[in-house]
């Protein structure tokens, strides 16, 4: 897709539409808006007036018009943007994405937008050009016909007075992220037919070849050799063989503290049946995003190596499919993880911890200092908080908060819950060290937690279960319905203020 920014008169954009972004309640007595409204023959004013389109967010109106003058766009779209006062600049990516969809939809190829939002051009330039690459994406990559192929194939973004510079990095910033977006989102998507633990492994490495990225893929013989029993148990009853997937940024010049790794850990479940504790065939279709968690991590990733940051980042995937057979592991069975600690497996659909408590070992003993692990791990988390939030806990009160202001900074919310002594309690075994359930019914969520916990040492360390923030179950005006590539753009502003 191409794209270009202007900092001069929104008219000098050479497109089919334009796109502008009205705040609640607002009249056009001032600035471009009067300007635009004069070349429509005061439609705006009218529209607004009459309280036909009255800025709330996601409300779109749709115009045509006689361009006149040297302006060639007709159609003039308006995106509400809802309320002035809580506007931020992540909000331009839902306005951009909001604005594709709809003109898209009317078979525009291009458009321009005007945000009229001030703030850091470079940030407002980046989020909107992923919110414009990321409401394209839709589910219906196997079907044979009636796909959505309408597409913008070239987008301007009008800011008057700011830098092109700053525009201009910005776009090409927000392209890495969305497509990294897209890349997740695809991933997340595929049936696990497709999707299996080595397709996973194979799509990592050529991602990381395209992007230079270090890549090590390693076998199950390998994984028995480093001592992973804990995430080996829940391969034993796939035919598929788990892959531990590892990916290296390491960058050519680094400004980071010497000795400090940062690393990002996924659950990569391509299917969770929940094993011999078999999950009820209801639903049950849906435990293909099981590996969103590793989906992120790898879209991570990809844009970490397009974007080359001064510090170094370690990402692991861990790629299992989780099914009851004759080999499966049992409720009872105990396991010996890469870091000694021993395991009662006692219900074998809690297996997101057992791939990750190895993933995580794994990473520390490569020398991570800070870890950040994202996994579907609990229907817990969906109870707890929904769709709208994502679980985080973590050992290190200062990594949470940064997560969290993060997340504030791209519009992606995350709810801290506790860990403490007494919440590890739960896990203690009468026969392991410890198992890998709490009991019934108590903080599932944080169970997973404390667990994972257990095969952390000295890193500093956070946990996000992305379960109920991994999929959007209804379509919004600026993205489609199903995976949400969740945590990408917050964990990428974490590299990015790490540097
Ligand atoms: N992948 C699931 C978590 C999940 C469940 C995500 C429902 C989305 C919707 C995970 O592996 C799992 O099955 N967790 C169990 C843990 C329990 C057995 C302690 C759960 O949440 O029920
Ligand atoms: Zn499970
Ligand atoms: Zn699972």
């Amino acid at each position: 897709m191409k794209s270009q920014a202007i900092t001069g008169n929104f008219q000098e954009a050479n497109v089919d539409a334009l796109a502008v972004g009205i705040f609640k309640d607002e009249r056009t007595n001032n600035g471009a808006l009067k300007d635009l409204d004069k070349l429509t023959g005061g439609q705006i004013a009218s529209v607004l007036k009459a309280e036909e389109f009255n800025g709330e967010a996601g409300d779109t109106a749709y115009f045509v018009f006689e361009p006149k003058g040297k302006i060639k766009a007709s159609r003039l779209l308006l995106v509400g943007a809802g309320e002035r006062n809580d506007f931020k600049t992540a909000d331009v990516s839902i306005l951009a994405g909001t604005a594709t969809r709809s003109l898209r939809k009317r078979n525009i190829k291009s458009f321009a937008l005007m945000p009229r939002f001030e703030g850091n051009d470079d940030e407002i330039a980046s989020t909107a050009m992923a919110g414009v690459l990321t409401s394209q994406f839709e589910l219906d990559k196997y079907k044979t016909k009636d796909r959505n192929d309408k597409r913008i194939d070239n987008f301007v973004l009008c800011v008057e007075g700011a830098k092109e510079k700053d525009l201009k990095n910005g776009l090409e910033r927000g392209e890495i992220i969305g497509e990294a977006m897209n890349f997740t989102r695809d991933l997340a998507n595929e049936p696990p037919n497709v999707l299996t633990p080595t397709e996973m492994a194979n799509r990592a490495q050529k991602m990381a070849k395209e992007v230079g990225l270090k890549c090590e893929i390693f076998d199950e013989a390998k994984m028995e050799k480093m001592g992973m029993g804990s995430l080996l148990s829940v391969s034993r009853g796939s035919d598929q063989p788990a892959k531990l997937i590892v990916l290296r940024y390491e960058p050519k010049k680094s400004t980071g503290k010497k000795g400090e790794l940062l690393s990002f850990v996924g659950k990569g479940i391509t299917f969770d049946t929940g094993g011999i504790s078999i999950k009820p065939s209801e639903g049950m279709d849906a435990m293909k995003y099981d590996m969103s968690g590793g989906a992120s991590v790898l879209g991570t990733m990809r844009a970490i190596g397009l974007l080359q940051p001064t510090v170094p980042v370690l990402g692991v995937v861990a790629a299992v499919e989780n099914m009851p057979d004759g080999n499966a592991s049992r409720p009872s069975d105990v396991v010996t993880a890469m870091n000694g600690k021993t395991i009662e497996i006692l219900n074998t659909d809690a297996e997101g911890r057992l791939i990750l408590a190895d993933a995580v070992a794994y990473a520390e003993k490569q020398g991570a200092t800070r870890i950040v692990d994202m996994a579907t791990l609990t229907g817990a988390v969906i109870i707890a908080l929904g769709d709208l939030n994502t679980g985080i806990m973590g050992n290190d009160q200062d990594l949470v908060d940064d997560i969290i202001e993060c997340g504030k900074e791209v519009g992606e919310n995350f709810w801290q819950l506790p860990l403490g002594k007494e919440y590890s309690k739960g896990i203690k075994s009468d026969i392991a060290d410890i198992k890998n359930i709490g009991p019934a019914r108590k903080a599932g969520t944080i169970m997973g937690a404390v667990f994972i916990q257990e095969f952390v040492k000295d890193a500093k360390w956070a946990h996000l279960d992305i379960a109920g923030t991994a999929w959007a179950d209804d379509a919004k005006p600026h993205r489609s319905k199903g995976p949400t590539a969740v945590a990408i753009r917050t964990l990428l502003k974490l590299v990015e203020k790490s540097q």
